[in-house]
This record gives C-alpha cells, sequence and structure tokens, in this order.
C-alpha cells in the first residue's frame, strides 16, 4: 500500500545515505516503529529504528562511515543490534526477527524472521507500521495490522493475540496505558481485558521500567487518564498500593470525606498547564499520601486527616526507595512541598501576619512559587463561593511573601552571624549552646524583632548575652 504522505516524511538526511548503501549492498531496509507513529501524528521524535533483512550490523558500520570515517557506531552483539548519533539523533539498527520469550528468565531467544514476523511481535499496530528505504519502493508503507486506520481511529491494539503480547513483555500493559494516555487513544477492549488477564505478570518488570512509564503518564497533558486505566485494569494496586489505597468515599451519618484518589488526580491535572517539572507533578499526586493513615471519624464534626502533612512527609523515602526513584534532592523536594503543603491555608485562613509569611518563606525557601502553585491546584472544591474565597485570601498571602521577601530578603536566608563569632566573642567552645544563640537570631529576625541585618542582629546577640550574664571576651 503506498500511502502518499510517506515520501514527504523522510526529511531526515539520514534516510537517503541508507538508501544508497542499501542499494550498494542489496538489502532491504525500513525504518519502524515510534518514528513513524509519530511522523504520522506530526509528533517530534528523536530516535529513529532501522529494520534491516540481513545483518544490521554490518549495515550500520557501512552506513557510519559514509556519514563520516570517524562517526564512533555501539554494537550490542547480544541483541543484534547497532547504533550512532547523528546530530543529536540516535539511529539504531537491527536485524528483522522473530522473537520469543522463554516463560521462566527475561531473556528473549532471537531468531532472524521475516519483515511481517518482526511487525507481528512489536507491542501495537501503530507501532508496528515500516516505509520502505530501498529506491524502489522508497516512501512506501508497510503496515500489515492496520496500524494506520488504529491511527486515525485513536486506538491502541496489539498486532496479535494481546495475551501472548503481554505475556512476551508485560510492561506492554503500562504502555498501553502510557500511550493512551500520551495520545489520547483508547484501548480496543479485548486489549484492555487482556491487561486486566494478565496484570499480575508486572511482577516480573523492574521497578525502573515501571517508574520510567510513570513518569511519562506523569508528564503527559491529563495524567489522571493514565491512572484512571492503571487502576481500572488493577495494575495501580500491584504498582502503587498507597496511591491505590487512598481511593474511596466513607460516610457516617450525613458526614462523608471526598475521595483522596481522585481529588489527588484532579490536583495532578490541574498543576499540569503550569508546570513541567516532573517532581513538582509528583509532588501534587502524593501530596495527600499520608490521609488513609491518619482517617479518623470525631463525631458531631465528621471526618479529619489530622497531620496528614507529617505523616505523609515521612512516608516519602519509603515511596521513593520502593519505586526506585531517586533518594537525593528529587526526593527531598517532594518531601518538603508534601510538609508544606498545608501552610498557605493555613495562612489564608487566618490573619495573614508578617512574620508567618517570613517563616513560611525561610522554610519553603527557592521552592515557595512552587509551593504556591501546589496549593493553588489543591483547590478542586465545587463550591464556587468557597473556591473565590480562596483564591483571593491566596492572591494576598502572594502579595504579602513578594512584599516581604522585597523587604526582608529570607527566602535564602543565611545567619547574619556565624557560629565563629559566637564562639569568639564569647570565648565558648563548640556546642549546644552556640546553636541556641544562632536560633535565638533567626527567631527573632523571622519574628520581626529585628531587621534581617548584622548590626542588628549582633546589638541583639549582645544584648541577650548580657542579660543571660555572657560575658565578651573579645
Ligand atoms: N517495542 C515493543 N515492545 C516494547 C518496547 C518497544 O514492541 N516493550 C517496539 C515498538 O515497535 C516501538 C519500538 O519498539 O515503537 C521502539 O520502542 P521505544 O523507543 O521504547 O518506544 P517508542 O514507540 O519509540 O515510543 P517512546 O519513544 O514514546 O517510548
Amino acid at each position: 500500500m503506498l500511502y502518499p504522505k510517506m515520501r514527504d516524511n523522510l526529511t531526515h538526511p539520514v534516510f537517503k545515505i541508507i538508501s544508497q548503501v542499501a542499494e550498494q549492498e542489496g538489502v532491504q531496509v525500513l525504518v519502524i516503529g515510534g518514528y513513524v507513529r509519530d511522523q504520522l501524528l506530526h509528533r517530534p521524535s528523536k530516535d529513529i529504528d532501522i529494520v534491516v533483512l540481513g545483518n544490521g550490523i554490518e549495515l550500520a558500520q557501512k552506513v557510519a562511515a559514509v556519514i563520516h570515517p570517524s562517526l564512533s557506531v555501539s554494537v550490542f552483539k547480544n541483541y543484534g543490534t547497532a547504533m550512532f548519533r547523528y546530530g543529536t539523533d540516535e539511529i539504531e539498527f537491527v536485524g528483522a526477527r522473530r522473537e520469543s520469550y522463554n516463560r521462566n528468565s527475561r531473556k528473549p531467544v532471537v531468531e532472524n524472521g521475516t519483515l511481517e514476523e518482526d511487525q507481528l511481535r512489536r507491542d501495537f499496530t501503530i507501532n508496528a507500521m515500516a516505509i520502505c528505504l530501498n529506491q524502489a519502493a522508497y516512501g512506501e508503507l508497510v503496515d500489515p495490522f492496520n496500524g494506520i486506520a488504529d491511527l486515525e481511529n485513536k486506538v491502541i491494539r496489539t498486532p496479535m493475540d494481546a495475551d501472548l503480547t503481554f505475556s512476551d513483555d508485560p510492561l506492554r500493559m503500562i504502555r498501553a496505558i502510557r500511550f493512551a494516555t500520551q495520545l489520547g487513544f483508547h484501548i480496543a477492549d479485548n486489549t484492555f481485558q487482556a491487561i486486566i488477564r494478565n496484570r499480575e505478570r508486572i511482577g516480573i518488570i523492574s521497578k525502573e521500567r515501571i517508574t520510567d512509564e510513570l513518569h511519562k503518564i506523569i508528564l503527559s497533558a491529563k495524567p489522571s487518564t493514565g491512572f484512571l486505566l492503571l487502576d481500572q485494569s488493577g495494575l495501580l494496586e500491584l504498582i502503587f498500593p498507597e496511591l491505590s489505597r487512598m481511593k474511596g468515599v466513607e460516610r457516617k451519618g450525613k458526614h462523608a470525606h471526598k475521595d483522596n484518589f481522585l481529588h489527588s488526580l484532579k490536583v495532578l491535572d490541574n498543576i499540569c498547564p503550569f508546570t513541567d517539572k516532573l517532581w513538582l507533578r509528583w509532588a501534587a499526586l502524593v501530596h495527600d499520601i499520608g490521609k488513609p493513615a491518619t482517617k479518623r471519624f470525631i463525631p458531631d464534626t465528621g471526618w479529619t486527616f489530622h497531620g496528614h502533612e507529617f505523616i505523609g512527609s515521612k512516608m516519602i523515602p519509603q515511596l521513593f526507595l520502593s519505586l526506585k526513584l531517586p533518594m537525593n534532592e528529587p526526593m527531598k523536594y517532594v518531601q518538603k512541598l508534601v510538609t508544606l503543603h498545608l501552610r498557605p491555608i493555613v495562612l489564608a485562613e487566618d490573619t495573614v501576619t508578617d512574620s508567618a509569611i517570613r517563616r513560611l518563606l525561610f522554610e519553603a525557601g527557592d521552592d515557595t512559587d512552587d509551593l504556591m502553585a501546589l496549593c493553588d491546584a489543591d483547590i478542586t472544591s465545587n463550591n464556587a463561593d468557597k473556591v473565590y474565597r480562596y483564591r483571593k485570601n491566596f492572591e494576598l498571602v502572594r502579595r504579602k511573601l513578594q512584599e516581604i521577601e522585597e523587604k526582608d530578603a529570607i527566602r535564602n536566608f543565611q545567619p547574619p552571624i556565624s557560629g565563629t563569632e559566637i564562639i569568639e566573642t564569647f570565648g565558648l567552645k563548640p556546642g549546644r549552646e552556640i546553636g541556641i544563640i544562632k536560633n535565638a537570631i533567626k527567631d527573632a529576625i523571622l519574628d520581626g524583632i529585628i531587621p534581617n541585618e548584622y548590626q542588628a542582629a549582633r546589638d541583639f546577640m549582645m544584648q541577650k548575652a548580657a542579660e543571660a550574664g555572657l560575658k565578651q571576651t573579645l
């Protein structure tokens, strides 16, 4: 089948070179998979997969030599693949293969195959299309499983029996959901039923591969789609039980609490138009993760989740560890936002004092704007009056934050008096007392008793020292 537009899709300069070399070598060669899909969808794509009916490694080396004699090619002999970079793009070559997996091991048994066998073993029909690069058929679309129709109808479907496709590589179950989320596609019924049937097989997939897919869902325009599908398929409770546990509404008399799972998804969706930062989006997803553990019913008052921000922040290291997420800066950042996520709301409800604003700036530091974005996204009430009131109060908090920041420069607070100066001034030995004095100065600044300046801090320290009977030795 000739799809007329395909020739125009082959604008990348590497295609002409591959075409020439394939002609000289007399091998059939095609571009295949995600690149073809993304071209047809007019999405940007970086990686180019080339399938060769013959030796992929040899062809890669010959093409690379034409591009530049010293262009280096990475060869993965075990997989029969080779890759080089062309500018920032990765061009990967592989021989067409029929692949079957040994059920007890993740190691595929790779055998040479025909083009159609290669296409059949791929995950989805929209990822199984190929375009010929040989001169006689340059630009011709090879699409035995009608991926083009599925692309037009926005359907995710496996080329072969879905049970086989998923049991070959169970990660594909999450990939199906990820593509549905990223592209706004629907998963064909029999494909989705197979995900439900095979969900337990996800257990053999490494956490890293799973969280990679979760990141892609979280970075999409409407991540809730993906998490709802993960839940409906039964995968969510297997891969992310802490989130699954947040589901449901409990009612006692006239008191019902909101569904914290759906609320978290709404907060995540809400923040997406304002940020592409992966970890801010993660923070939005898990900001209420401590709610199930803190849920209490208080007669006459109703449901409370008192202290859920602290319990939630304590849960973050274990959660990051179990999902194999980075335990350094991203973890600390998410933990900080979870801890602080109620503070601007409490501020907005109370009278906004300068001292409370200074303390928030001090604790949130450079992440103050992200915290405010999270709190904005956290307003999901259906009550328009309530939303209006919160937004108005938040405006006030924002203005105050800006005012105090301009006046006091608290955001990246550095103590105006160093520990060394305290030691030298009073002839003290390093120890607890130094911390107590430093803290007293910090508190005085945050409470607005003294300005955030050296001389004021020094005077304050000397006065407090005199009151406590400490003598200056310098
Ligand atoms: N593929 C597959 N099964 C997998 C992973 C990949 O069949 N578990 C095939 C698909 O044909 C896919 C191609 O290998 O199109 C390339 O895979 P990859 O680069 O991981 O994904 P893309 O489809 O290119 O999409 P993305 O870059 O968004 O991950």
